[in-house]
């Protein structure tokens, strides 16, 4: 719930500006306190009476409107907000904001704001992929500036790719991360500008049949958390998947993929990397033979032959093409002395060990133990979004300390 949050929203002059009436009827609902705002170029899209009358409140649009300014001035309007919300985020209000135009009254406010910015983007697949963009979002993403999507689908104009703006629930979703992160261990947001990091997350899933598999019980939510604040430390960021119940991080590039050997091919994609964090549980192991039909009940059990899965984390080690190569080891007894085993066998730089055995699986919380060649750190217990930020940072001081 969002109760008692307040919200400036910010509607830009795009097609997707109709979802936005969605997200405001839902925002309320979840008990948000909302002021909105509009550019000259949405009220083209949707009218101010239909935002009016659905955010139960007064639309704000003209930077010298001088009643505006007595009722509450343009700074106090972008301060008095825990979050500014943008959507849809134009070419155009993304590009102002990368060079700090201040023409009308959202740009004024996007200047002037103190508060996190999350970006809904929606364009033309053309304009997403125009290097102008591209530049422009690394920029604000370096700046700290949070991205919900664009993600891939059908435009308006017919063309197929990236640039369509998030739905109402995963903007929704994003909205409440940001304001749970409130709390976070501050982020610096350009220490990680400019590099490339790879992460793998959640479980992976090896068919028996058409409708078995073998699994484990990984949630994905430390990978994802760690994925989500590479990003916000400014990186480009490849997330590589299993499958998980969790939405796709905001404003980085995701691949899905079932098992372990299409998990080593997404990963060999996303190289060369700075780092490469290797925090999805792989099965070791695949069944040599998967049946084609669905194996059928019968006096004997099946017994299931089992081969050995590609070792992705010794692959990318021995592979050279990151510079930093980090693992994860879920061990449920003598974590760090397995731990550093498995940094000694599979040649990586930094193993990060946890006892799974404590119920992690799952859980929102961790408690790890960074394992280098040089010592062992354990960290104190705290929340998966928490290790993520203290390990981006971690590793960031890391990679300055590495030449080339
Ligand atoms: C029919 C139509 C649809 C448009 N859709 C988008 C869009 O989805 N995203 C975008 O960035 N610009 C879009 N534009 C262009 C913007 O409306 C234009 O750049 C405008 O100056 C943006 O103003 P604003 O950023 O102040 O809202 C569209 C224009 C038209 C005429």
């Amino acid at each position: 719930m969002l109760q008692g949050k307040r919200i400036l929203l910010i509607i830009g002059g795009g097609i997707a500006a109709y979802k936005v009436l969605e997200l405001i009827r839902r925002l309320r609902e979840e008990g948000a306190s909302l002021r909105v705002v509009m550019t000259k170029a949405a009220k083209e899209f949707v009218t101010p009476l239909s935002v009016a009358s659905l955010s139960g409140t007064k639309v704000f649009d003209d930077l010298f409107s001088l009643t505006d300014e007595t009722e509450i001035g343009h700074i106090q309007l972008s301060r008095a907000a825990d979050l500014v919300v943008v959507a849809p985020a134009t070419g155009d209000l993304i590009a102002k904001m990368t060079h700090g135009l201040a023409d009308d009254l959202a740009s004024t406010l996007l200047l002037a704001t103190d508060k996190k910015i999350l970006l809904a983007p929606a364009m033309n697949i053309r304009m997403w992929l125009n290097p102008a963009t591209a530049r422009n979002v690394a920029q604000l993403r370096g700046d700290g500036v949070l991205f919900a999507g664009p993600e891939d689908g059908e435009m308006a104009c017919g063309e197929y790719g990236p640039g369509r703006m998030s739905e109402p629930h995963a903007i929704l979703a994003a909205i409440r991360v940001a304001l749970e992160s409130n709390t976070s261990i501050p982020l610096p947001g350009r220490l990680l500008s400019g590099r490339r990091v790879v992460v793998t997350s959640g479980p992976t899933r090896e068919p028996i049949d058409p409708v078995r598999f073998l699994g484990n019980y990984s949630s994905g939510k430390q990978g994802h958390a760690i994925a989500a604040a590479a990003a916000q430390a400014g990186a480009e960021v490849v997330l590589v998947s299993g499958p998980v119940a969790l939405p796709d991080p905001s404003g980085i590039t995701v691949r899905h993929v079932a098992t372990a050997t299409e998990m080593l091919a997404a990963v060999e994609k996303g190289l060369p990397a700075d780092i490469f964090i290797g925090a999805a549980a792989v099965s070791d192991w695949r069944v040599a033979q998967v049946a084609e039909q669905k194996l059928k009940k019968a006096e004997r059990a099946p017994v299931l032959s089992l081969v050995e899965n590609p070792d992705i984390l010794a692959g990318v080690a021995a592979g050279g093409k990151a510079r930093l190569v980090v693992g994860f080891a879920a061990e449920t007894e003598n974590v760090i002395e397995h731990a550093r085993v498995k940094l000694a066998h599979k040649h990586c730089d930094v193993i990060v060990a946890n006892d799974v055995s404590a119920g992690v699986m799952g859980d929102d919380e961790n408690q790890v133990t960074i394992v280098t060649r040089e010592n062992a750190e354990t960290w104190p217990r705290m929340r998966k979004d928490q290790v993520a930020t203290k390990l981006i940072a971690y590793l960031a001081a890391r990679l300055g300390g590495i030449r080339g």
